[in-house]
């Protein structure tokens, strides 16, 4: 039980965010995870992401440049507690300095713990470079193994490369390889089904993760998406579903061990963001490609270190207001109160 829990902050939220120790917020809870969005661009176009035209993309000397989110890399490691770092996007592939970012972050002392979230687009042939530069586990996002499906969802005709990705993630040596599926209102349950299958075989984890309002369009709705009660009935139908009994920690997904009727065995996670939300246990502090510190995925606020950067701040000064930022982290994303809005930029933005 937390202080969110609770519903009570414990430390004022007028008294300054500490100047050392953990990167803590009023509510008592630490970020040990950084989320860190290498680009805004995307080369699938996901319904629930973003709209068939693309977006404005942020403008190229919008964008940390590669010394600049180093040096922020650096002082979240060494100062403020940071252990594990997730590249994200938009489309991390797309960067094409990704080997290099995760090579300086593998340099880092202590080395933090490397992932990163993709399409799997490109991976094929960068899933070995990556591992050799200090990779050291993937989370690549499918929601259909039907390629009309696929095409219909992405906006792309790509099925093939993802799946291959997926593969040579696997052959490169990292272990897990997760399988992040968003599922569609109509067809996700029957798809919920076959990519457990299909994960269970070739030995990857799938996690189903509820349809969160970051949409692009803002056209997300409650009743037009699968809840994770619902994926669960339907997967208990097809497979034998026990909880797993490690510790779940601030791990968002809900993890069960699976069985097929055929005997196979493996994992699978749930993250029911909407319908019960983890606020509570949150570790996560997020670093968009322009330089924005953001406390929350649903954060309406973000703090800029990049003009601070640009205007010859000091690392002192950096640690300090990325403090401050996740100071001010509200208790949770309030997705489910009557006054919720939906922060301005859409998920691939923001990085998930
Ligand atoms: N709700 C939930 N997950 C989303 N993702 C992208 N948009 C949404 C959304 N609106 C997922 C992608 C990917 C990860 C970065 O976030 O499928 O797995
Ligand atoms: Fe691209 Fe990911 Fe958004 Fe799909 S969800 S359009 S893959 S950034």
């Amino acid at each position: 039980m937390t202080l969110v829990d609770l519903g009570v902050p414990s430390l004022a939220p007028t008294r300054p965010a500490p100047a050392s120790g953990p990167l803590i917020d009023t509510f008592g809870r630490v970020a040990t995870d950084l989320r860190v969005s290498l680009t805004d661009r995307c080369n699938l176009r996901c319904t629930y992401c973003m709209p068939a035209e693309g977006l404005d993309w942020l403008a190229d000397d919008a964008l940390l440049r590669h010394d600049e989110l180093i040096r922020l890399l650096r002082i979240a490691v060494t100062r403020l507690g940071i252990t594990s770092v997730r590249f994200t996007g938009g489309e991390p592939l797309v960067s094409r300095r990704l080997e290099d970012v995760v090579a300086a972050t593998a340099a880092l002392r202590p080395r933090p713990e490397i992932t990163l979230t993709t399409n799997g687009i490109g991976l094929a042939k960068r899933a070995q470079k990556l591992v050799r530069a200090g990779l050291d586990r993937i989370n690549v996002s499918l929601d259909t193994l039907d390629a009309a499906r696929f095409a219909r969802i992405t906006r792309r005709d790509r099925l093939p490369d993802v799946l291959a990705g997926l593969r040579a993630a696997k052959a490169a040596g990292l272990s897990p390889v997760k399988v992040n599926a968003v599922l569609d209102p109509v067809t996700g349950l029957d798809d919920a089904v076959a990519l457990l299958r299909f994960c269970l075989e070739h030995g990857y984890q799938l996690r189903i993760i509820e349809q969160m309002p970051l949409d692009a369009g803002h056209e997300w709705e409650r009743n037009r998406t699968i809840s994770a009660d619902e994926v669960l009935d339907t997967l208990r139908q097809h497979f034998e579903l026990a909880p797993d009994t490690a510790p779940r920690g601030s791990a968002p997904a809900e993890l069960w061990q699976v069985t097929d009727k055929s005997g196979v065995a493996g994992k699978v996670g749930v993250i029911a963001s909407v319908s019960h939300a983890f606020c509570s246990a949150c570790d996560r502090t997020r670093l968009t490609a322009d330089g924005q510190v953001r406390n929350c995925l649903f954060a309406r606020e973000e703090t800029d270190l990049r003009r601070l950067i640009r205007s010859g701040a000091d690392d002192d000064a950096l640690e300090a207001a990325w403090r401050a930022a996740m100071w001010a982290k509200a208790a949770g994303h309030g997705i489910n109160d009557p006054g919720f809005v939906q922060p301005d930029r859409p998920m691939s933005a923001i990085g998930g």
